[in-house]
């Protein structure tokens, strides 16, 4: 049977996936930082489904363990890159520390774990890749965070490779997996207020529906699981910019007020000078002219 390698396993979506795949039989290397709870998982799979599963713990955001991941990369023959996280800040307001672990962990990571396991699936003919993207990906639903943009190169990495010859020529396949909210602890990780329930979907739905996808014989290359979202999705990428930026689309962190006081407070409003608007003096009446 093929061998799986799923990073972000120990829960939400990455834990449903890996017990989606096992279902199917297939042997598993599970990857996030918790590793008792990737432990107590493979434990349960082994013994559910009576497949090989193998915990290996590794912080994706350190290079060492990015490494030791990307080695064990080489022999899947299906990568799920899942592991990923959320700013509850804009990026106006997030220390350049949280930016930069967020971009190692959704954007370089999968990146490396991709470029690890692509030649050889090449080379035996035979693979699956699955990157878990969003529909922040499809514009600005997650208005003045990076997020967005992360998931953005997750799908546009995707389609660019799979549209390539070179793929289309071959039996190995890539998806992006773009989802809407779906309930694990996404949210409370990234200290963000839930979605409303007719926005979310159950993280083993999405699980199966993408697993699903991706033993189809022509797997899709953007799969949205959920016709509510594909809806979203469509509207986001071909409605004009501002009327998706409309807050009821969105969750909009840069509308909250600036705080008085404290480090994210706003600097005193004086005549205008370079160090409050940049190399520009504003004009009159400029405060109303925003940036579209
Ligand atoms: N939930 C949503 O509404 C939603 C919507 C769109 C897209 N997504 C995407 O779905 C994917 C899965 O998210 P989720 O909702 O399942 O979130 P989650 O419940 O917070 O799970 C995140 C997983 O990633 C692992 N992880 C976090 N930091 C890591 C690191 N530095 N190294 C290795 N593993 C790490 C976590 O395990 P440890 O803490 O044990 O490391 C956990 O297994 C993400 O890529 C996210 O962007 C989620």
């Amino acid at each position: 049977m093929a061998t799986a390698l799923v990073t972000g396993a120990s829960y939400g979506i990455g834990a449903d996936i890996a017990r989606a795949l096992a279902a199917r039989g297939h042997d598993l290397v599970l990857i996030a930082r918790s590793g008792e709870a990737l432990g107590r998982l493979a434990a349960r799979l082994e013994a559910e489904h009576g497949v090989k599963a193998h915990a290996l713990p590794a912080d994706l955001t350190v290079e060492a363990d990015l490494e030791r991941v990307a080695e064990a990369a080489h022999g899947a023959d299906i990568l799920v890159n899942n592991a990923g996280a959320g700013l509850s800040r804009s990026f106006e307001r997030t220390t350049w520390a949280q930016e930069q672990h967020m971009l190692a962990l959704n954007v370089v990571a999968p990146a490396r774990l991709l470029h690890a396991a692509l030649p050889s699936m090449l080379q035996r003919g035979k693979g699956r890749i699955l990157n878990v993207s969003s529909v922040a990906a499809a514009g600005p639903v997650w208005q003045g965070t990076t997020y967005g943009a992360s998931k953005a190169f997750s799908l546009a990495l995707t389609e660019s490779l799979a549209h390539s010859r070179r793929l289309r020529r071959s039996p190995v396949a890539l998806t992006a997996l773009v989802l809407g909210h779906t309930v694990s602890r996404f949210h409370e990780v990234a200290g963000i207020a839930p979605s409303p329930r007719l926005l979310t979907l159950p993280s083993s739905y999405v699980a199966q529906r993408a697993v699903r996808a991706i033993h189809r014989r022509r797997p899709p290359i953007a799969y949205v699981p959920s016709l509510r979202y594909k809806l979203l999705a469509g509207l986001v990428r071909h409605l004009p910019r501002p009327l998706v930026a409309l807050p009821a689309l969105a969750d909009d962190f840069t509308a909250l007020p600036f705080p008085e006081t404290g480090p994210y407070a706003r600097a005193p409003r004086s005549g205008g000078g370079d160090d409050e608007y940049g190399v520009l003096s504003p004009e009159p009446g400029g405060d109303r002219q925003r940036q579209r």
